[in-house]
Parts: structure tokens; sequence; C-alpha cells
């Protein structure tokens, strides 16, 4: 079941909080929705919480000390900088967040603040009166003109007995607003559909004609679209990929199948993705029992199937429509004509040939193709082709 942190690398660092305590429930929230965890513990913190429990929930080491010298020798600092998609700093100390705003890189959490790109959420916890000193809210402000985002902290009795702000936030809450970092708005309010996977054109009751499309791009489309904002239908054929189960899942078989479900569904839609694998051709007849091996050989007729795309391509009212092209020669060339011929906006173009790339593989190399612009995406996973398609889309079709 895809999660909305899967595949996410999730940087937790704790401070010296009391509310430190708690951090191991964050670590395994933080996992119920599929990220990736780590720590790092300031010396602070370690006097909250113990590395055992944390190097146990995350079932990685704990980092603690910027003079590790075996992590160092391969500069551990800036690799796990560099290895986080996302730091959590729950609980965040006045301290530290006072650090931050300077740029102090004293311990091993300041010292990856400044070198990571990562998103960075930070959750304070502290005494009410510290929480509301016009030094900290200062403070959290500078960070969050600074695109850092703040988890507030609750209000409540607090552990020195005090009642007021400065409890920190749910783990819960914190793990969904670590999810929410991911979301951005290229394709706020808009629906898409996708059709993915391969279609299976039945020969009889136990044998088909399909093709070897996982329906890995359309699904990192998918999780892609809806991290941007949509609201996702996918059209499924065969696939051998888990669902992504944030969007409206509708299964089909054959081509025919297809299109009656994308014919069905496509009026509300604002974008069109043409992702799935269709086969060009189906049997004329489908044997009703199962064909006997009686004769030496075997003929099949073979009709066309309906084209999906070309079919969305010619509505009145056709919401913006994106097909993928696979092709083996003449990439550009064929591209481009797909592209006029079939009256789409832009053109998917992947070289099939290649077999580190496309079909089965979890890595692509596209160019993404309109009217007026033919730009290429370097080979690299199909998660970020999606996101780089996605802002492609957004920045030149919408
Ligand atoms: C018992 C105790 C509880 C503390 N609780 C907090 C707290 O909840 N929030 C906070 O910002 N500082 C708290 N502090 C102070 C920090 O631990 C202290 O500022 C420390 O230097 C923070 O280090 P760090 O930011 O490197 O983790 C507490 C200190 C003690 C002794």
């Amino acid at each position: 079941m895809q999660k909305p942190l899967n595949n996410k690398n999730v940087l937790l660092g704790i401070c010296g909080s009391i509310a430190a305590y708690k951090s191991p429930d964050i670590v395994r929230r933080l996992q119920d929705l599929g990220a990736e965890v780590r720590v790092v513990l300031t010396a602070g913190g370690a006097e909250f919480v113990s590395e055992r429990s944390l190097q146990t929930v995350s079932k990685n080491k704990v980092h603690d000390n910027l003079w590790d010298a075996e992590a160092e020798l391969s500069m551990g600092h800036i690799e796990l900088a560099k290895w986080a998609d996302a730091i959590v700093i729950a609980p965040a100390s006045a301290n530290t967040i006072a650090k931050l705003c300077h740029g102090r890189a004293n311990d091993l959490l300041t010292t990856l603040i400044l070198a990571t790109t990562a998103k960075i959420l930070i959750a304070p916890a502290m005494n009410q009166q510290m929480y509301a000193s016009m030094a900290t809210q200062d403070n959290l402000k500078l960070l969050e003109s600074r695109n850092m985002v703040i988890a507030k902290p609750e209000f409540g009795e607090q552990a020195c007995g005090d009642i007021g702000e400065g409890r920190l936030a749910e783990p819960t809450s914190i793990a969904l607003q670590a999810a929410n970092l991911f979301q951005n708005t290229q394709l706020g309010g808009k629906k898409v559909m996708i059709t993915l996977g391969a279609t299976i054109e039945a020969i009889d009751p136990v044998r088909f004609i399909s093709n070897h499309s996982s329906g890995k791009m359309g699904m990192a489309l998918a999780s892609a679209c809806i991290e941007a904002g949509a609201t996702v239908t996918l059209i499924i054929g065969s696939i051998s990929v888990a669902v992504e189960s944030r969007a409206i899942n509708i299964f089909v078989t054959s081509a025919d199948d297809m299109l009656e479900a994308v014919m069905s569904n496509i009026g509300e839609q604002d974008i069109f993705i043409s992702c799935a694998a269709v086969a060009d051709y189906r049997p004329v007849n489908i044997a009703q029992n199962k064909i006997k091996k009686d004769s030496e050989t075997l003929s099949i007729e073979l009709v066309r199937n309906p084209d999906i795309l070309a079919n969305v391509c010619q509505m009145k009212n056709k919401p913006i429509c994106i097909g993928f092209a696979a092709e083996t020669e003449n990439l550009i060339k064929n591209a481009k004509n797909k592209l006029k011929n079939k009256g789409c906006d832009a053109i998917i173009l992947n070289d099939v040939s290649n077999s580190k790339i496309g079909l089965k593989s979890d890595q692509n190399e596209v160019f993404f193709i309109t009217k007026d612009n033919c730009e290429k995406i370097n080979i690299t996973s199909k998660i970020i082709i999606a996101k780089k398609l996605v802002e492609k889309i957004s920045e030149v079709l919408i």
C-alpha cells in the first residue's frame, strides 16, 4: 500500500527537552507513514531519552557526535545531510532554535541543518514562558521566513506544573505535518486521470496477449500528482507495483474495458495522462473453450484496438491531454508526429530499446515534448522523473 512518506528519508533531530521521552513514538509514527527514519540526538536530548531505545525503534544507528571518527572518515555529517529528504526536529529546544537562527554549527544536528537542502519541520517543546518569550517568538518567525515549517506546540499542563502553550505537538500530528512537507500546490484542486499498466487481450479462457508494462511510471505519476494537490483517478490494467491508495482506483482488463472506464469518468477531469501500455491489436474472436494443441501451426487473427488517447483528444471539451510514446528508433521525430496526429498537448517520450530504462525498470529517461518545447529529463528513478514531469506540466500546460 502506498503511504505518504514511502521512499522518503526522514532524519529526526531530538533536543534537550523533557518531551524527548516521546521521541521513540515519533519514530514509530513516521514509520507508519512509510518513512525510513534515522535519529540525531543532541547532548541535551541524550539526557532525556536513551540511544538504545531510539536505535531499536529506528532500526538504525543513532547519530550523536559530530566528532565520530569512523563516520567522519566518509564525511558522515555531509552524507547524512544529503541522505535526508526531510529533517524533523522534535522536540526542538529553545536553545537549538536560537542556534539555527544564527547558523551555528557546533554540534551534529545544527551542522546538518546548514549542510542540507532537505525540507525542515521544527516542533518546539518548552516551558510556556520560554515559548512565549520574545526571543523564541522572533526566532521562530525568522525560521519560518527561511521556509522551515513550525509544528505549533499545544496548550495544556506541562511537566513543570505550568499551564500554557509549549507542550510538544502529538507524535501523530508531527508525522502528518512531516508528510505535508511533500505536498505542493502545483496541481492544487486539479482532477487528473491516469491510465497505467498493460492491457490483457484474451485469446481463450486461459491465454492472452499482453506486454511487459509494470505500471511503475504511472503509479509514480499518480503519487507525484497527489503530492502536488491533485485528485487522481487511476484506470489500472495489469501491473506489478503497489497501488496508490490515495487515488480513486478503477481496475480494467482489456483495451475495450479501459476505453469504457476512461470515457465514463473523463467528463470531470482537467488533465488526462495516457501512460498505459495498451495492446494495439486484440484477437478477432475469443475462443469459448481452451484452444487444443491439435495442429502444428495456429493463426490468430487480430483487429486494431481503439486508440484511447485519440478518443479523449477528440472530445469537444477535452482535458489537457498527455500521451506517452515508447519508441525504439527516430525517437523525437516519431514522438512529434504522435503529438500532431493525435492532437494532444504533450508527449512524454521514452526510448524502450534501452533495457536500463522504461517498461519494467525502476529508472527512466524521458523527453517532455510540446508544440514549442522539447526538454530532456536525464536518467533517474521513476519517482523523481514523475515529480519533474508534474513540475513541467504545471509550468508549461496549466
Ligand atoms: C530537566 C530539564 C528540562 C528541560 N526541558 C526543556 C524543554 O522542554 N525545552 C527546552 O527548550 N529546554 C529545556 N531544557 C533546557 C535545555 O535542555 C538546554 O537549553 C540545553 O542546552 C538544550 O540543548 P540542545 O538544544 O543542544 O538539545 C531543560 C533542561 C532541564 C535540566
